[in-house]
């Protein structure tokens, strides 16, 4: 049986009838002794088809495609390739084999759609390889590779060279024996006494509001004790529970998002230009990051610096940055020495002229910039591109210091380069389209996930950023501490609260960015002197110590005591009457700015759709995943009811409120953001 769905074997309604039709006339047909399952094209099968989950279920249901193959009398072996993941591993623990292909990859990643498995899996898996490993699979929804599946007995054997030659074989062997006893049929030993008590603290701690996690584990708690056809009729139900749930439709926006980000249909002509060497202006925190990504990913790198001793630094960074993994084990010295062996470090820009991109990380600062994109432009070859790495900077101003500003493009790394999988890719007035789409080349060959900016102050996510974190200082100096501030953001779900994350990115930042808006402040906009005087002490945050917090080796920040009396002088200073907020009120103007401000970035064409931002806040800025970004938790709410709220503030505030047009039009319109993805 070969089930044939391209791209991915999505199991449709049509797959899970034609598998039943298979099985009956296989059962029928006395010539037939034993049968295999197999995929075409590159996967087995990637599970359920995602894209009918938001409509009426068709019959048949997958447990009973599962129940049929799991009844049939004769051997039936799963060959799998590529991967088998959800429904598809699903239907593989139905057969009575499972051989794999060794490079195959099999996981049950439902949690990661703010479901379960729906058709058995959680109820066959800790049958057969144990409670404790099941519990692993199916709460993190993390793939085993073919070797690891072997070693738990998830897989009976991997194929010695091709896959449907030794399913063949081992089908044949089978041919004239019992049929081994069905998962489905076994009792799973039991595991210690505290197991899931200790399990459920940990998942929940990791799973940071999110609900699947701690449904699988309830779902494989009840395989533990519960007889095989009830826990199915258990884990079904809460299946079709949280297919419905918010969160799910949450999370699947995010998976179809992170597809949907590179779809640019005005760029469906341009051909991305060749790029295999890589030059990388500037060893500092981001060139460093930028040279490793692009050292991992198969490029040839040369580093330039400013000087002989700043190419040293910034060498060290580089090294320091591959020592990382290292010692955290996931890169033998070898591979660190064959990738440095790719880098070349230089202070001569004549160095550059076979480079194909350049990506600029030298200080914020535009006379540098420009002097260095003088440079570039002198040193590379026609037809190279060359991009900066600025965070808040005018792309266009760097172009016009080139004579080719038709290839000169924004490349926005968040830190550390290496590891976030955001990349912004910023496209200035002039930016060729093919420019554009190499970005986009580059960045899929860095594993990076990108997303297409227009130029603004800050792009995106930075600008999205500057504007929340005015909000943040607005309630601080009304009535909160930021460590209440973090704790509220952390419990909706942020990666970190914007405080920490100041801390971290070091408060010197934002603080040449207010001293450089200074002069052009709108005369309206409320402003709060409490991070410029956190910044005057001398606490930049992490790097020195001390911020909103204060820093010691080895224990857990603490709130910094000198930050709290600030915070109240400043107050008192403005005649504010200090009030306490609650947490769901802090969640919600954070939120809500974000959205206000995401909406006023669609309507000025900086990003295409809601489904772009929805992308940047959750790959860039530790925006909760299951609650889809924020435009999608817009949609959720309702954006009448976000809006009615945007306009309560603005009572207060009515330069910062002020509401988005966009957001009025879609609410008078009935409209929702997802509406304006398609487009
Ligand atoms: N349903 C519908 N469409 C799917 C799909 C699915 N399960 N999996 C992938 N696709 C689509 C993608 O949206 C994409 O469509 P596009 O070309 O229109 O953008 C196309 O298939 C190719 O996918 P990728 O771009 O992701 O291709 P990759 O080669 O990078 O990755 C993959 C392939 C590893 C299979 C990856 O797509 C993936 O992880 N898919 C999701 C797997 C999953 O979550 N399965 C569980 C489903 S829920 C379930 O099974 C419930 C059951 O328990 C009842
Ligand atoms: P950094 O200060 O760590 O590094 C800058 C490096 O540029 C220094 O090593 C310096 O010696 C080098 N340099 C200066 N002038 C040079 C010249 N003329 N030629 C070659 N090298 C030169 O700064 P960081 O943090 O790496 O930032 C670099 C750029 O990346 C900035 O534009 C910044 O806004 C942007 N960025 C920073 C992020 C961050 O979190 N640090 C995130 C995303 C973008």
């Amino acid at each position: 049986m070969t089930v044939d769905n391209p791209p991915v074997n999505a199991i449709s309604q049509a797959i899970r009838q034609g598998l039943i039709d298979a099985i009956n006339e296989i059962a029928g047909d006395q010539s037939i002794e034993a049968a295999i399952i197999m995929g075409a094209g590159r996967v087995f099968m990637a599970g359920a088809d995602v894209r009918e989950f938001g409509k009426p279920p068709l019959p048949p249901t997958l447990p009973a495609a599962i129940t049929a193959i799991e009844s049939c009398e004769k051997p039936v072996v799963a060959a799998i390739h590529g991967v088998a993941l959800g429904g598809g591993l699903e239907i593989a623990l139905g057969c009575h084999y499972r051989i794999a292909d060794a490079g195959a990859k099999l996981g049950l990643p439902e949690v990661n759609l703010g479901i379960i498995p729906g058709a058995g899996g959680t109820q066959r898996l800790p049958r057969l390889i144990g409670v404790e490993k099941a519990l692993d699979l199916v709460s993190t929804g993390r793939q085993a590779g073919a070797a690891e599946a072997a070693e738990i007995g998830l897989v009976d054997a991997i194929a010695d060279g091709e896959l449907e030659a030794a399913a063949m074989d081992f089908a044949r062997a089978r041919v004239g024996q019992d049929l081994p006893r069905l998962s489905a049929q076994q009792t799973p030993p039991p595991p210690a006494a505290d197991f899931f008590d200790i399990a459920k603290a940990a998942i929940a701690r990791r799973a940071r509001g999110q609900v699947s996690p701690l449904r699988a584990l309830e779902a494989v708690e009840i395989a533990a004790t519960l007889p095989f056809a009830e826990g199915v009729k258990r884990e079904r139900e809460i299946f079709v529970e949280l297919r419905g749930s918010d969160q799910a439709k949450a999370l699947r926006h995010a998976f179809f998002a992170e597809r949907a980000v590179a779809k640019v249909p005005e760029l469906e002509d341009a051909k991305p230009r060749e790029v295999a060497a890589i030059a990388v202006i500037g060893g500092g925190t981001m060139g460093a990051g930028i040279a490793v990504a692009a050292l991992r990913a198969g490029f040839a790198v040369t580093m330039v610096e400013a000087d002989d001793e700043a190419l040293k630094r910034g060498l060290g960074n580089v090294e320091a940055n591959l020592e990382g993994y290292v010692s955290r084990g996931r890169m033998t010295e070898d591979a660190k020495a064959d990738l440095l062996g790719r880098l070349t470090a230089t202070v001569d820009y004549a160095d550059l002229a076979t480079a194909d991109l350049a990506i600029e990380a030298v200080f914020e600062d535009m006379g540098v910039k420009k002097e260095v994109f003088g440079k570039l432009d002198a040193a590379m070859k026609r037809g190279a591109v060359l991009a900066t790495n600025t965070s808040y900077l005018d792309v266009n101003e760097i172009a016009a210091a080139t004579s080719r500003p038709g290839d000169v493009i924004g490349l926005h790394f968040f830190s550390p380069a290496h590891i976030m999988r955001l990349l912004e890719i910023i496209r200035a007035d002039a930016t060729a389209p093919e420019v554009i789409a190499t970005g986009f080349a580059v960045g899929r060959k860095l594993g990076k996930v990108g997303v297409l900016s227009g130029v603004c102050d800050g792009f995106i996510g930075n600008r999205i950023l500057a504007k929340f974190r005015k909000q943040a200082d607005y309630m601080i100096e009304d009535g909160v501490l930021p460590w209440e501030v973090d704790a509220a953001m952390e419990a909706f779900g942020m990666a970190m609260g914007p405080f920490k994350v100041m801390d971290l990115s070091g408060l010197d930042i934002s603080w040449a960015m207010r001293k450089r808006h200074a002069p052009n402040r709108d005369p309206r906009e409320r402003y709060v002197k409490i991070a410029d005087r956190i910044c005057e002490a001398g606490w930049l945050g992490r790097k020195t110590g001390r911020g909103w917090y204060v820093y010691e080796k080895g224990v857990q920040p603490v709130p910094n005591p000198e930050v709290e009396k600030i915070i109240i002088e400043e107050s008192e200073k403005k005649g504010i009457t200090r009030h306490p907020f609650t947490a769901e009120e802090i969640q919600n103007r954070i939120l809500y700015a974000i959205i206000n401000e995401g909406a006023k970035i669609i309507d000025e064409g900086i990003a295409r759709r809601p489904l772009d931002i929805d992308m940047v806040e959750i790959m860039g800025y530790g925006f909760p995943r299951w609650r889809g970004g924020p435009m999608c938790a817009a949609d959720i709410i309702g954006l009448d009811q976000v809006l009615a709220a945007i306009k309560g503030f603005s009572a207060q505030d009515d330069f910062y409120w002020a509401p988005a047009a966009l957001l009025e039009r879609l609410v008078s319109e009935g409209k929702s953001f997802s509406d304006l993805d398609g487009s």
